[in-house]
């Protein structure tokens, strides 16, 4: 793995749900470092309190840290104008971390443009390729822009804890991503977010091979106790894992809290660590550890024919990603 003295001081960069939790530790931690910070949110009045929040903890010049609102993930028009409304100036590092799961009982699928996707891929992986298409579209992103987006160690499994994604074929996963469920297991959620990074996995693969001059890495610092993860779940659940099961795991080593998981982020969004083309998350079998290139433990991340499935979804739900000041010949 690729390590390097870079650093994001002076640099500019765009968080997409930055007021969750390790979205906020993320801002705070890559202000402390130097950077630009703006935090693209759902709503104006989230990313206004995240931002205030980011600053009293990293005492930076006020003027460092943007607040923008309209990021709904599952509103591609939505973002569109967010990323209109931005200043015009590009960036320099991109940070697509909003998601997480989707807590029902039953599988959902979303509209988005032109056709259904499961929902946790939707606000996930799509919203993530919504965001890049506006911002490359509006020439916001700089010429060998860092893009990271997060992954999750569910993309290939963690015992005991989510289903390693299986897909007998293309077809079948393209009908899983569709939200056909004829057939299928019931649905589980962590294993709906376990398939979401794997797709997510799949997209930044795709992204990486593409022409467009990007430096693309799919990163997860591990699990983390204490973040909005638990939102959704039921009351008496939330209550036993940010109260008991979190604070035991972090004691025994086998979680962190939000800010060792955002040191880790802003190596990565610097370029300290990760390649073009990476997948680093922590070792096989486990949910947290020394970060490892995750491409070898599941056999369908390198799948062109996967790749190509997830990505021909995206451009049908959004559209391809063009730069705007270069010939449509390096659409990808
Ligand atoms: N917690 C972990 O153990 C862990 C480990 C590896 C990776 N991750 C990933 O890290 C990311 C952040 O997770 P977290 O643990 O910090 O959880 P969190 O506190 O719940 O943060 C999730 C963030 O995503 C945003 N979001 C969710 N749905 C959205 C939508 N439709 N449109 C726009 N924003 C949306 C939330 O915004 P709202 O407040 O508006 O809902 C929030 O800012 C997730 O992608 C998660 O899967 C988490």
């Amino acid at each position: 793995m690729q390590r390097t003295a870079s650093t994001l001081a002076g640099k500019r960069l765009l968080i997409t749900g930055a007021n969750g939790g390790l979205g906020m530790a993320t801002t705070a931690a890559a202000l402390r470092e130097g950077a630009h910070v703006t935090l693209a949110c759902r709503t104006e009045e989230k990313a206004g309190k995240a931002a205030d929040h980011a600053l009293s903890e990293s005492r930076v010049e006020p003027s460092r840290a943007v607040a923008a609102g309209g990021f709904d993930m599952l509103a591609p028009s939505a973002i569109e104008s967010a990323v209109d409304a931005l200043p015009a100036e590009p960036f320099d590092v991109v940070f697509l971390q909003a998601g997480g799961w989707v807590w029902s009982d039953d599988a959902q699928t979303t509209r988005f443009g032109a056709v259904n996707v499961e929902r946790t891929i939707a606000k996930n992986v799509l919203g993530a390729h919504a965001t890049l298409r506006a911002l490359l579209a509006t020439g916001r992103l700089g010429a060998g822009a860092r893009v990271v987006i997060i992954g999750g160690e569910g993309a290939r499994g963690v015992p005991g804890g989510i289903s390693t994604p299986a897909f007998s074929d293309v077809s079948d996963f393209e009908r899983y991503v569709s939200g056909d469920w004829v057939g299928r297991s019931p649905y589980v959620p962590v294993d709906a977010l376990g398939v979401a990074k794997f797709c997510a996995a799949l997209w930044a693969l795709k992204l990486s091979k593409s022409p467009l001059d990007l430096d693309v890495v799919w990163f997860t610092p591990g699990l983390i106790g204490g973040t909005g993860g638990t939102n959704g779940m039921p009351a008496w659940k939330e209550f036993l894992f940010q109260k008991l099961a979190f604070p035991l795991m972090v004691a025994l080593g086998k979680a962190q809290w939000p800010e060792a998981a955002a040191a880790k982020c802003v190596d990565c969004l610097a370029g300290r660590i990760g390649a073009d083309g990476d997948l680093l998350g922590a070792p096989e079998g486990t949910a947290l550890g020394p970060l490892t290139d995750q491409k070898p433990m599941h056999p369908q991340f390198g799948d062109a024919d996967f790749q190509d499935a997830l990505w021909r979804t995206c451009e049908a739900a959004v559209g391809p990603l063009t730069v705007a000041h270069v010939p449509s010949a390096l659409a990808v």
